[in-house]
């Protein structure tokens, strides 16, 4: 048997250039490695939602882009976590060996009482349980993540360890395999590419979206007339152009140092590389938006095969744990 990859990524809609190269592109690649399950963690997505009116459309607009970006329904298990529901039971069980203090020391739960204090709810410190749970659940061996989830894979090796001490030898400790750009950075050049800071370039625009949401990049801030030379290594933009035309970028950054071109040209010149190279993606994404139920059976299909290894888990540790 392959070894089986697990990863999660919250219901977000549209995806952006930022989960593109740093998550998606991963997971297309590792189809034909291993045995691997991609989920959509609406019940994760909870913790800091409280409004849930767009959850449903969101799934959707994502699986779209999954589905476009090359994840196929044949190789892969695609499926929205809480069409699961074992991965809730096992998430109870494993809440019993996880202690609390392991909880409280997780920095993305330190950053999100920060963020949300009105809202500290039971859920949010027991996030990275629920995710050992989706991991476990499937005894998964891999899982694709960012830098930043380090830190929750910790942990859940933690919690898988402490579960086979305590009631024998039942989940495989999951190793992170960290993606090849692990950060992309927005189009303000400082914070991480994302939806929420609006600093993000969705895959599913058209050219001239793409275009215009380039040109508004931030680039050399000490580069203010044409004539002033840049700094290629500081530049955003000249980042993104190394992802998309990496044999030109030693060009380019000649160019920018001599101020041959100015930021407007090299802008230009990102969006119609971007634009050629998401080229099939959106013909594609656009022929699966004409057929929402064929997302709709995809999604139901790939529940019904998670939740086969799942009851299965469910049974041994129940066992295991003498619950059975
Ligand atoms: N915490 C992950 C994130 O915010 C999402 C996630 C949930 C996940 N369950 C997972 C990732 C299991 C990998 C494996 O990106």
């Amino acid at each position: 048997m392959k070894n089986r990859v697990f990863s999660g990524a919250r219901p977000t809609g549209r995806q952006h250039l930022g989960n593109y190269l740093g998550a998606i592109q991963n997971y297309v690649n590792l189809q034909d490695e291993y045995d691997c399950i991609y989920c959509i963690v609406d019940i994760h997505a909870l913790t800091t939602l409280d409004d849930t009116s767009s959850l449903q459309k969101n799934i959707h607009e994502m699986m779209l882009d999954w589905l476009a970006a090359g994840l196929d329904p044949r190789k892969s298990i695609l499926f929205v976590q809480s069409h699961v529901p074992e991965v809730t039971e096992l998430h109870t069980l494993l809440s019993m060996v996880t202690p609390l203090s392991w909880l409280l020391r997780v920095p993305t739960f330190k950053e999100k009482v920060k963020l949300q204090p009105q809202n500290v709810n039971y859920g949010l410190v027991g996030y990275p349980v629920l995710m050992t749970a989706d991991i476990v659940l499937y005894k998964a061996g891999v899982v694709p993540v960012g830098e930043d989830q380090l830190p929750h894979l910790e942990l859940a090796r933690e919690i898988a360890r402490r579960f086979n001490n305590l009631f024998g030898d039942t989940f495989p400790e999951p190793e992170a395999k960290l993606t090849t750009f692990p950060l992309i950075l927005g189009l303000d050049g400082k914070e991480k590419m994302s939806k929420q800071l609006d600093n993000d370039i969705e895959l599913a625009l058209s050219d001239e979206e793409t275009a215009a949401r380039v040109m508004e990049a931030v680039t050399d801030p000490a580069r203010r007339y044409r004539s002033d030379p840049g700094h290629p290594k500081i530049c955003n933009i000249f980042r993104l152009h190394g992802y998309f035309n990496p044999f030109q970028s030693d060009n380019l950054a000649e160019q920018c140092r001599s101020a041959e071109i100015g930021c407007v040209d090299c802008k230009k010149a990102l969006a119609q590389e971007i634009n050629s190279t998401l080229k099939s993606f959106r013909e594609r994404r656009a022929k699966l938006a004409e057929k929402p139920e064929y997302i709709v059976n995809v999604l139901a299909d790939g529940a019904s095969r998670a939740r086969v290894i799942a009851r299965e888990t469910i049974k041994e540790v129940k066992q295991n744990m003498r619950l059975l």
